[in-house]
């Protein structure tokens, strides 16, 4: 029998939650959900010019901030952490935001239900850093999952992963150079020390708890 894929999140939930966010778990999650099993995100809102994914994305202040500037497309986010999807679903409630569903979970089992070539762009902004080398095995950056990312994005299609912690930038451009699927597009350091043009600052990079300036790299699938 196949074990589970290692934790690569800490808790799924802290505080309790505030009535009106239980109210939006309870009513707007459902709403804003995916079909068990495989799905094609296209099938959800096929007027989208794109489909856009964002892996743990905390309180969700990227996630909506992107949906709110770009109507346009589909944003998928994935987060296991309740407290999370609860701030997520306030930021949607308040935006009246269209064009974004949640689902609270893996990444991994989620990308893994996706068909080949179904996204356009994916952020991965701060992941867990496991910054403990025993830990190491816990990072969301890991071969397996880079091959499914690429298999379940478009040739062209954009990869955006930010870090403050300078060994796991380091982890993370090494296996994805070490890729056939993805390649680097920085051409100058300013490349990996500003952020992308159109970034939104995350709350976790807010608290700069990492022990390097935050670092941006990009990828195109190839
Ligand atoms: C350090 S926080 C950063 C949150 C947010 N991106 C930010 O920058 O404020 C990392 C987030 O990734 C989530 N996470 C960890 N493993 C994940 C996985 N396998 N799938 C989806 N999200 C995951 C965690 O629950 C956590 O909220």
């Amino acid at each position: 029998m196949d074990r589970p894929p290692l934790r690569t999140y800490g808790r799924i939930k802290t505080r309790t939650l505030k009535p009106r966010q239980a109210v939006l778990i309870d009513e707007l999650l459902p709403r804003l959900g995916v079909p068990d099993g495989p799905f094609d995100p296209r099938a959800l809102m096929p007027e989208a010019a794109e489909v856009w994914l964002e892996i743990g994305f905390g309180g969700g202040e990227h996630l909506a901030a992107q949906a709110a500037r770009r109507p346009d497309v589909l944003m998928i986010g994935v987060e296991p952490f309740l407290n999370g999807v609860a701030s997520a679903l306030r930021h949607i409630d308040d935006g009246k935001l269209a064009n974004v569903r949640i689902v609270q979970g893996d990444a991994r089992d989620i990308v893994g239900r996706l068909p080949d070539s179904s996204l356009d762009r994916v952020f991965i902004l701060f992941p867990d850093p496991w910054p403990k080398t025993r830990h190491h095995k816990r990072r969301l950056i890991q071969p397996d999952f880079i091959a499914d990312l690429a298999r379940a994005s478009r040739p062209g299609a954009r990869l955006g992963f930010a870090t403050d912690w300078r060994d796991y930038a380091a982890w993370t451009l090494e296996r994805m150079v070490a890729s056939p699927d993805w390649a680097w597009t920085a051409q100058d350091p300013s490349d990996w020390r500003a952020p992308p043009a159109d970034h939104v600052t995350t709350r976790y990079e807010q608290k700069a708890l990492g022990d390097t300036a935050p670092i941006f790299l990009n990828f195109i699938r190839l």
